[in-house]
């Protein structure tokens, strides 16, 4: 079995095996990741191969200092504002879960950025990665791992039970604490863009560096589903993104009511208030399979935390689908919300 506690020589092996170009897959504070040498392109090419993922979806290189920054990534070629945006949020998010679009060294190769002329970075807040980066190569590439388009995972037997003995090692480090993945923000450009909703809300961005636009992944929104404008879709043919096995549905933070008493589904709440008001608004029986709650208080940390976990469960619990009740679109319920609809099958 390829799973082991993290300790200094399972550190040291995981670094190892990176280091001789092969994988592992290593606990963050968002999600486990399955990490390859950053400089190493058979490596990289595993990456991908490992994942069933497009290679037009470029990686994210960890480092463990922001000493190491320039090793990745030329700095010197941002322009004044973006030199000082860089400083102020390397400052008050690193090590943390917001990645950086900076312009991209020679010495990382194009395969690890899908050819852009830019590449992502971050550092992340989990010692144990901090520590298997500088034992390996002090750059890996990791992005999540799932096989590509699946729930990421957010604890060592998801890694186990999705990639199998595709990770030449998988550390665990128990369930991760932030639960959503890294925000993506490109500051590489004129104005400041989070291309990917995550970990480190935009309010907070804003907060350092004013106001950032937002946009879209390249590679992610080309494998997202646009909301089917009749619902009727066919589940099978779509290409969706973090998402379970069973049909998901989503329906808006404020009218949970609107979710169905349906034998065989799993009902997710947001929050505990409005599954009391769901079940008031019901004429008994119940006929849902499972019913459950993101965070009984309604806070979106501990919803995020608890998202893809929960997710995983009930895709394997044997139910037929999973209604979700969306989040509140402010601080992590925007990158929650991202995750669902790109989930859903039936997106509103
Ligand atoms: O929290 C995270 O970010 C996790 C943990 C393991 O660190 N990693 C992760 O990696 O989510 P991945 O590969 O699943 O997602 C990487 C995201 C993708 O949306 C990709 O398109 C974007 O980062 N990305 C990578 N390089 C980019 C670049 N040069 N320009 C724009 N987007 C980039
Ligand atoms: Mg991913």
């Amino acid at each position: 079995m390829p799973l082991v506690k993290i300790s200094e020589e399972s550190i040291r092996r995981v670094a190892e095996i990176i280091s001789g170009g092969g994988l592992a897959a290593f606990p963050t504070e968002t999600v486990y990741g399955l990490g390859g040498d950053a400089y190493n392109p058979a490596a990289l090419a595993k990456i991908f191969e490992a994942k069933g993922r497009p290679r037009f979806d470029p990686l994210i290189v960890h480092i463990a200092a922001v000493e190491a920054l320039e090793c990745v990534a030329d700095t010197g070629l941002l322009d004044g504002a973006a030199r000082k945006n860089l400083a102020a949020l390397a400052g008050r998010f690193w090590p943390g879960p917001l990645t950086l679009v900076l312009p991209k060294r020679d010495a990382v190769p194009g395969l690890a950025t899908s050819g852009l002329p830019t590449v992502a970075v971050r550092i992340p807040a989990h010692d144990a990665a901090r520590r298997l980066i500088m034992l390996s190569t002090g750059a890996v590439a990791a992005p999540s791992a799932n096989p590509f388009g699946y729930l990421s995972p957010t604890r060592a037997e998801h890694v186990l039970e999705m990639l199998g003995d595709k990770a030449g090692l998988i550390l665990d480090g128990g369930p991760t604490t932030v639960g959503l993945e890294s925000t993506v923000l490109d500051i590489s450009g004129g104005q400041s863009r989070i291309l990917r909703p995550g970990g480190t809300p935009k309010e907070a961005i804003e907060a350092v560096i004013g106001p950032v636009a937002v946009g879209l992944v390249a590679g992610e929104s080309a494998e997202s589903v646009p909301a089917s404008e009749n619902g009727m879709a066919s589940p099978g043919m779509l290409k969706s993104h973090y998402a379970p096995r069973v049909p998901l549905s989503v329906y808006g933070n404020d009218s949970p009511g609107a979710m169905p008493n349906q034998p065989g589904a799993a009902l997710l709440f947001f929050d505990g208030a409005s599954r009391d008001a769901w079940l008031a608004g019901q004429r008994p029986p119940v006929n849902a399979a499972a019913i459950e709650v993101l965070s009984e208080t309604g806070d979106a940390i501990e919803a995020a935390a608890r998202l893809f976990e929960t997710l995983h469960r009930l895709d394997s619990s044997g139910v037929e689908r999973i209604h979700t009740q969306l989040a509140g679109d402010k601080g992590l319920g925007a990158a929650i919300n991202d995750r669902l609809k790109r989930a859903a099958v039936y997106p509103q």
